[in-house]
């Protein structure tokens, strides 16, 4: 038996960690085995990867190698943890995956989306996820959001310039466009409850045949 692979996507300040969780809990007390993760983390190596990564002081970070930085901890992270629960059955819920690398390093960077794509198909293989959840919201009011937020921790990425957001959020309508099947697109602008049922039942409606 295999489980389902869920991925959730979006620019900054979407509230999808925030979404994750709860649907990871309303799907547990309902009896689904799940597990809600992230990237880049999730497991100790990943998390070291991940602080080398989003530290603020690495401001000469080249691009290829934030790149092979996220694959890298995507690799890891794939096989220690994502692929052991799926061949268990499990739901995984994922905290961005490959579109992040498509759209932040391949399309926001300029690094090319083709190319990015291409490393990333080395760290994981055929493991595409099943769905994909998009949280859809204007990098403008994302980034208000996270600026309302003050104990959100801040990352080197969320220092970019508003261009840098807008790049990516034109980059998933691209990925949207390209993956008409995988990824499905949630309106974040309302209440986080009402993007939260919005998401729950797109969920409910995907694995409702488990
Ligand atoms: P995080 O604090 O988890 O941000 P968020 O709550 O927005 O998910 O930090 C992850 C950052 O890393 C975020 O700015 C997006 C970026 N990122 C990439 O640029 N490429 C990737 O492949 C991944 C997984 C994340």
């Amino acid at each position: 038996m295999t489980g389902y692979f869920i991925t959730f996507e979006g620019g900054e300040g979407a509230g999808k960690t925030t979404i994750l969780q709860a649907i990871a809990n309303q799907l547990t007390e309902e009896g689904y085995e799940v597990i809600a993760t992230r990237e880049p983390g999730g497991i100790e190596i990943a998390e070291k990867i991940r602080s080398v990564i989003l530290d603020p002081s690495h401001t000469s970070m080249d691009g290829r190698t934030e790149a092979l930085l996220y694959a890298a901890a995507r690799r890891q992270h794939l096989v220690e943890k994502v692929l052991p629960a799926l061949k268990h059955g499990k739901i995984v819920l994922c905290d961005r995956f490959i579109d992040s690398s498509l759209a932040y390093q391949g399309h926001a960077r300029g690094l090319g989306m083709d190319e990015v794509y291409k490393i990333n198909e080395f760290a994981i293989e055929d493991c595409m996820p099943d769905l994909t959840l998009l949280f859809d919201i204007k990098p403008d009011e994302g980034l208000n959001r996270i600026q309302a937020n003050s104990c959100r921790e801040k990352n080197r990425l969320d220092l970019e310039e508003i261009r840098f957001h807008e790049m990516v959020y034109e980059a998933y309508q691209l990925l949207l466009n390209k993956f008409p099947q995988r990824i499905h697109s949630i309106d974040a602008h309302p209440s986080i409850a009402e993007v939260e049922q919005q998401a729950y039942k797109k969920v409910k409606a995907f694995i409702g045949n488990m």
